[in-house]
Parts: C-alpha cells; structure tokens; sequence
C-alpha cells in the first residue's frame, strides 16, 4: 500500500491534485507579474493596452492558439510517464515542488552560468550540490578547504563527462607542475610517480603550489603560474603532452561491462578514445572485484597509466549496484603499489536509492535498522556500497532519474573542492577577478568557469532545490519515495514467481538477475524451445505491445515496459550458462553472424511509480500488469496438446 505520506507528492495518476498545482500556477504567475510592475513602477506599459484590440494582435493570438492546441493535441500522444500502468524507463511522475517550482522560475529564466546573470538561482544549485554531497556523506560545509562541491548538469552523460575531465586535470597536473616548478618547490620524483599519484595526494600538492604562488608578488606570481599552465595537458593537448614525457602513455578507464554508453562517448570526446575504455568482467550483473585486481595489477606491471575506476551504483538494465567498498579497497592498495588514479561512482539511476540510507541527522543508517522496512533490501553488499561513496572521489546523480524531477537534471559532485580549480577557464566578460581568494560561494558563483555548460537553466536548479527542501534527503522524508519503489520490486518479483508457475505449461520464466533495486528483467522462453532466435521473436512479440508507438493512441497500450538484450561477451561465459541452462536453451543456437540470435531479449521494467499498490481502490498494478502478460503468452503460444511433456519453470 503506497505510503499515504507520499499522496501530496505529485501531480497523481488522475491528475488528483490538480487544485494544487493550478492554485499554485496561478498564485506564483501573479506574483511574477507584480515583480514585474514593480521595478520602476512610473515606466508606464510598453504594450499599449489598447493592443489586444487590434487585428493583427488577434490575428496573432488566433495563430499562438491554433499552434498551442495542435502542439496539445500531439502531446496526447506522449508517454503516460505518470502512470502506474508505464514500467518502462527511468521516469515517472514529476514531484509536485519540483514542477511548481521549476515553472514559477521560468518567467525569471535566470542563466546560472554566473551570478551576474543568475543572483538567486546560482545560489541555490551550489546549495544542491551541498545537499547532495550531505547525502553521500562527504564533507558538505563550505567554511572547510575540502569540502565537497556539486553542480548540476543538462544529464548523466555529461555528469559522467565531467568525472573523466576533472579526474585527467587531476592526473596530469603534478606532470606539468613537475616540469616547469621553481628549482626548491619539492616536486614527485618522475613523471610516472606525478602521473599516479592519489587523487588527495595530488591535491594536497595542488594546494601547497596554490599557497606557494599566493605569496609572490602579482607579477611573479602571473609569471610562474602561466609556466605551470603552458606544461598542462589541457594547454598543450594529448599529443603535444605525451609527446613530451615519454615515459608516459595516455591512461585507460576501467568501468564495469554493464557501464552506460554515456562512458563511450566521453572517451571519444576527451580523445582517449573508446579503446581506452576497459570492460571489467561482472558477476551477476555486478562488477567482479577481484577481474578489476587482476586486471590493475596487469596495468601495473606494463606501466599503462589508470585514469579512473567506475563503479556504477544502479544499473541501466538490471538495477544491481557495484560493490563501490571493493573498488575503493583497490583503488587504494593500487596507490600503495604506485599506481594512483581516481574513483568515480556513476549514480545517475541509484544516486536517490543513498536518501534510505541517510538518517535526518545525517548519519549513515546500520544495516539492521534499513532491513527493518523492507523484507529482504539491502543486501550486505548494498549497502557497504552505500557506506563506502564518501571514500569515492566523484559522483554522478540524476535528480531527472530518481530525483523525480523535470529534464536538464543531472547532477556531478566532486568530494574536494580544491580540484575543480582545475577545470577554471576564463572569459573577462562574464567572470570578473581570477577568483584566487574567494570564499566558497562567491568562486562557484562564477559557475561557467568550471562546468562543460555554458548558459545553463536556473529554473532547473530551483526545482531541485525546492524539492530537496520540501522532502529532505533522508529516510523519514525523500527516502520514502525509493523505499516504497523497493517494496514494488519485491511485490514484483513475488508476482513473477506465481505467474511462472501459471504460464509454466506455455513457457519458462526467469528473473535473470535478482536486482539490487527496483528494475527487474524477465526472460521467457516458450515451453520446449532450445533455439535462441525462437526465443527472441517470441519476446519481441511481448515486447511489440509494450513499447511506445508513435502511431497508436496511448489508450490503445494496456501497460508500457521496456526491453533490453544479454550478449553473452558481457555476461561471460559462467553467467551464459547458467542462464542458457536455466531457460533450457541450446547455446549452439546461438549465432554471431544473425542480429536476431547473437544475444537473448529480455523485458525490461522500471518500478518507479509510487501507486503500483492502489490499496485504495483495491487495486494492484502489478497483478494487473501479470495477468495481462498472461493473457498475452496464451494468445502468442498456444497450449499443447493434452499428454504433451511441458518444461516446468
Ligand atoms: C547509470 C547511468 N549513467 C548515465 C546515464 C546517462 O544519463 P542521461 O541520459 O541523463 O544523460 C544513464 C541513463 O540512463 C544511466 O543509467
């Protein structure tokens, strides 16, 4: 039953607090044009008031009219994201402070590139970026040097590009301070020592050149500083770089197999390239710990340089979460062994799972009190990761994901702020002053100086920020949001087991992985069938009534799910069997050569929606959503002969 504290949250299923919202629409438009009239209220109206009469002003409202019902019209074709019935992708509903908030902002359309273009609303992003570093435990008060800076971003992808940036900025510093620092400064002993050390290492030497330069008088200073920036990798690019320290190769990234494509193309954009991107083997969808040993310790030995580590908390397809503990554990004994490079946790999906974790105090909950809630969440592993994030260097949050909130949400947090000095580039038009001496908020005020974005939304920030107020990020308020997407995934997975056993005659069923969250996957395979490319029509066919279809009428869809594929490269070769066995599926069956049997399709659901159990009504979504799958195996296979052998789940 969804947790009555959640029913203010959203807009609802039916639009049920539309009063609201709309009392809310119109209290805070009236209220912007107040603002308006206010500002210098003896400049008369510039529109004449007399305008709206005129033929061409009708004829243009005509128009604006006629465009905004076609455009309302097609929008009728949208995903119904806020349904309980869509347990596609990564979105549901909008959190009702998030929405309000973000369309009481727009009319400001504030520019949170700098605070010249954005006083109130650049504030409240670095404000999130605290919020959020609070939740992942890292040292969230601006008055300390290492404190945590967040930002948000247009979305993962770009969250996950800023990890790779700032990570490489980090890496190849000491190289350049190396060779262009004052005979005296003390200096790592060769460049493949500067190359690797640990991320606090090279920060704490970041620091000590900071405080050195800050005492020389402002033109000696300007002087050693541009000798510095003249040697950075992001001065002279990557060949010029590697070019001149050839002891040096350009650093590989080591991210699990099941990593979002997101890491691809930040490979390509930073010009490492895509054969840089090393996948590291998993076990049960989540990253093997001791593959990433073994292949660190191999890197080691050839001397090929590690950029970052990526362990991803929440996965696209499967909702596992990586144990982050054992990939901090590795990444520092690699350091001990002379091989530094940085950990990032790419959280876009599970980032919000860490609000269950986190007392209002603060404090990290203890196993035994978050197992209380839930009938089997978390695992052991669950949440050692979750402890383990304030040990991680970097992490990716999407408030556009779990968060609830509109698009343009993504979030990057790093966990010392001192590094991102590295990221600054300038433009005197829009920042003023190098920024050397400010205090917190005033340096990251000038936003635009160390993000990918330039102008960027204010609006966007405003939700955010207003959400996480309204609900804040612990387990007594936001926590009861992906609590209650836990309990779902459990209902679903107990669900799945008496649906087996219905359909059992027809096909097999299986979850493939058991989930660390709230996506889960279903395969089937019809009853006696050995061949990979059977299965896979047989699943397209569930999948064809489940997917979005631009040219039907969204009524015309009972439930909308998503689908993913196993490719046995990713799974390896133990999971490959184990699932091929449990299907009864012929391996031999499957064909390189044949796009339709190269891999196995799955369904794919998301179970983010809070009113999955309408305990209200009586009604549960996810009894509903099994009988209607169902009632689709029966009409797709029809039910053998009697005295037939059939394959039991
Ligand atoms: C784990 C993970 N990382 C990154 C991304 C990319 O996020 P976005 O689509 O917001 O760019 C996704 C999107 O699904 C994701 O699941």
């Amino acid at each position: 039953m969804t947790d009555p504290r959640l029913y203010p949250c959203f807009l609802g299923p039916y639009g049920e607090n539309d009063g609201l919202l709309e009392k809310l629409t119109v209290e805070f438009l009236r209220d912007h044009v107040y603002w308006r009239r206010n500002f210098h209220p003896e400049d008369p109206p510039a529109i004449p008031t007399h305008a709206a009469q005129q033929p061409q002003f009708m004829a243009f409202e005509a128009r604006l009219r006629r465009e905004l019902h076609t455009l309302s019209a097609a929008l009728k074709r949208s995903v119904p994201f806020h349904s309980p019935r869509y347990l596609g992708h990564m979105v549901s509903d909008l959190a009702l402070p998030g929405l309000a908030a973000q369309m009481l902002t727009l009319p400001y359309n504030p520019n949170n590139v700098s605070e010249d273009a954005a006083p109130v609303t650049i504030d409240l992003e670095i404000r999130v970026g605290l919020q959020l570093a609070r939740l992942f435990g890292y040292d969230d008060d601006p008055a300390h040097a290492g404190c945590a800076f967040g930002h948000l971003t247009s979305g993962g992808t770009v969250a996950n590009y800023q990890a790779l940036r700032l990570a490489l900025a980090l890496k190849a510093f000491p190289v350049a301070l190396r060779a262009a620092a004052p005979p005296g400064f003390a200096v790592p002993a060769d460049d493949w020592s500067a190359f690797n050390l640990a991320p606090r290492a090279g920060i704490a030497l970041l620091e000590r050149w900071t405080a050195w330069v800050a005492a020389l008088a402002p033109g000696a200073r300007r002087a050693w500083e541009k000798r510095v920036q003249d040697e950075r990798l992001e001065q002279l690019g990557l060949v010029a770089f590697f070019a001149r320290h050839p002891d040096l190769s350009p650093p590989v990234v080591l991210a699990p197999v099941t990593a979002h494509y997101s890491w691809s193309k930040g490979m390509k954009l930073l010009g490492l390239g895509r054969e840089q991107l090393l996948e590291v083997p998993e076990r049960g969808m989540r990253l093997d710990p001791r593959a990433l040993d073994a292949m660190l310790e191999d890197l080691r030995e050839r001397r090929r340089p590690v950029l970052l580590a990526v362990a991803v908390l929440g996965t696209t397809e499967f909702g596992t979460i990586d144990p982050v503990h054992e990939v901090v554990a590795s990444r520092d004994r690699a350091a001990h062994a002379g091989l530094g490079f940085s950990v990032h946790v790419d959280a876009a999906w599970g980032g919000y799972l860490a609000t269950i974790f986190r007392a209002a105090d603060g404090a990290l909950r203890p196993l035994d009190a978050v197992r209380a809630d839930f009938a089997t969440f978390p695992s052991e592993s669950t949440h050692a990761a979750m402890a383990a994030l304030p040990r991680c260097d970097s992490i990716t949050v999407d408030p556009h994901k779990m968060g609830y909130l509109p698009y343009g949400a993504g979030a990057f947090v790093a966990r010392d702020q001192r590094a991102m000095a590295l990221l600054v580039e300038d433009a005197d038009y829009v920042f003023a002053g190098d920024g050397a001496d400010d205090d917190y908020f005033t340096r990251f005020r000038k936003l635009g100086r160390f993000i990918l974005e330039g102008s960027k939304s204010g609006a966007a920030a405003a939700a955010v920020y207003v959400t996480h107020r309204v609900m804040p990020l612990d387990h007594e308020n936001f926590g009861r949001l992906p609590g209650e997407t836990i309990r779902s995934a459990g209902a679903f997975l107990a669900r799945a087991e008496r649906f087996a056993s219905d359909v059992a005659a027809l096909a097999t069923v299986r979850i493939p992985f058991a989930p660390d969250s709230n996506i889960v996957c279903l395969a089937l395979n019809p009853a006696g069938n050995a061949d990979v490319a059977r299965m896979n029509a047989f699943m397209r066919a569930l999948y064809d009534e489940l997917r979005c279809d631009p040219d039907k009428a969204v009524q015309a869809r009972e439930f909308y799910g998503s689908m993913t594929t196993l490719r046995p490269d990713a799974l390896g070769a133990a999971d490959t069997r184990r699932v091929f066995a449990e299907l009864g599926l012929d391996a031999a069956t499957l064909s390189g050569e044949d796009a339709d049997a190269d891999r196995l399709v799955i369904l794919r659901h998301t179970l983010m929606n809070p009113f999955l159990d309408d305990a209200e009504n009586g009604i549960s979504y996810i009894d509903l959503y099994f009988d209607y799958l169902e009632r689709r195996v029966r009409a797709l296979l029809p039910a053998p002969a009697a005295g037939t052998a059939s394959r039991a789940a």
